[in-house]
């Protein structure tokens, strides 16, 4: 990985002066590196979507710092809404709520909702404090690819093109959970993270429906495409070692792995471009994003990635791994396994 050079790395003076400048800042956060603008400034948003290549109607998450920031950029909240802020922040939860006239069409994608979150990294909570404005900001990759998780991950997404600041490497690893809360009674959650539905479902009580996943008459959420998150090579889960051999001899042995069971540990420990993550899935969802980059920079024409356990505590992390699958190569089990 290339190192970010000292010129592209920010102190929070700086970044706190090009912001209102109107400039875009490479923004670490506990998820993942936000590409972050002052949301008062739709000419510095635009120049978001622009790096990004990301589509306008794809609305952007903003970030606040004090509670009463609340307030200014959402209305009409529900009071599990409520709840589940004073619960989470700073946290990695996003509160999708019905918008003010303080936020500004091209955040929104001209959507009537707002997405908000307060993000618990302290050189974000103080550069949007010391802005008195608030920030919006997706995930530092070009549309459609990794989320970074390290500084230098967006210096090398953007060629060096966007200044960041250097908060280390993130907490979380995985982008927020994201909860539409614009019912009084109800609520879904439309992208998992590190914030599970038990979680939440304890957090708001049984008086509040909670369910997952959105329809297609749920605004978007640009994580519900199929394909996200994606490496640039072919990417593809497999489920046992049987399956992982077959892949290998499909590739002619040009294969990197990313595997976090035992068997799999005991087996590939002698295996080159092979990478063995956590077996606890918060720790994986760390180490992922970083892991996928490598993979990708490695010179082979797939990875192979360990199927994730069935388990409600790595809904998360499947649910990247099948996003980050997504437009690899179907792997055909029947002719595979053979
Ligand atoms: O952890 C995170 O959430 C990171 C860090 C930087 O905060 N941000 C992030 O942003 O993942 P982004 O833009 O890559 O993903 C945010 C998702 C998008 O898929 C977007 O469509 C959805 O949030 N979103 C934002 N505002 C929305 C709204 N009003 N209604 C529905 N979805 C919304
Ligand atoms: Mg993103």
């Amino acid at each position: 990985m290339t190192e970010a050079p000292d010129k592209l790395k920010l102190s929070l003076l700086e970044a706190t002066h090009a912001l209102r400048s109107g400039s875009v800042v490479g923004l670490p956060t506990e998820t993942v590196y936000g590409l972050a603008a002052d949301i008062a400034q739709p000419e510095a948003v635009a120049k978001i979507f622009a790096l990004k290549e990301r589509p306008e109607n794809h609305p952007l998450i903003v970030h606040i710092a004090k509670f009463s920031q609340l307030n200014r950029y959402a209305k009409d909240i529900p009071p599990y809404a409520i709840q589940l802020a004073a619960a989470c922040w700073p946290g990695p939860l996003t509160l999708i709520l019905s918008k003010t006239e303080a936020v500004g069409d091209i955040v929104t994608g001209g959507q009537q909702t707002v997405g908000i979150r307060m993000p618990k990294h302290p050189m974000a909570l103080a550069i949007i404090q010391s802005l008195d404005s608030a920030l919006a900001a997706p995930s530092a990759n070009r549309f459609g690819k990794i989320s970074p998780t390290t500084p230098e991950h967006v210096f090398s997404e953007f060629d060096g093109k966007v200044s960041v600041i250097d908060g280390g490497p993130c907490e979380v690893g995985i982008e927020s959970t994201i909860v539409l809360a614009t019912e009084p009674d109800r609520l879904t959650i439309l992208r998992p993270g590190q914030i599970g539905v038990d979680k939440i479902q304890s957090i708001v009580g049984e008086g509040v429906m909670v369910s997952v996943g959105g329809s297609s008459t749920s605004p978007k959420v640009s994580g519900n495409l199929d394909s996200h998150y994606a490496p640039t090579k072919p990417a593809v889960l497999v489920a046992s070692l049987p399956q992982w051999q077959a892949l290998k001899e499909r590739f002619s042995d040009s294969i990197a792995t990313l595997a976090y069971s035992d068997n799999f540990r005991n087996n590939l420990a002698t295996e080159p471009f092979t990478q063995f993550l956590s077996a606890e899935p918060q720790a994986y969802a760390q180490q992922l994003y970083q892991a996928l980059r490598q993979a990708d920079n490695l010179n082979v024409k797939v990875i192979a990635i360990e199927a994730p356990p069935a388990d409600s505590a790595w809904l998360a992390v499947s649910d990247r791994l099948q996003k980050a699958t997504a437009k690899g190569l179907r792997l055909d089990i029947g002719e595979t396994t053979r």
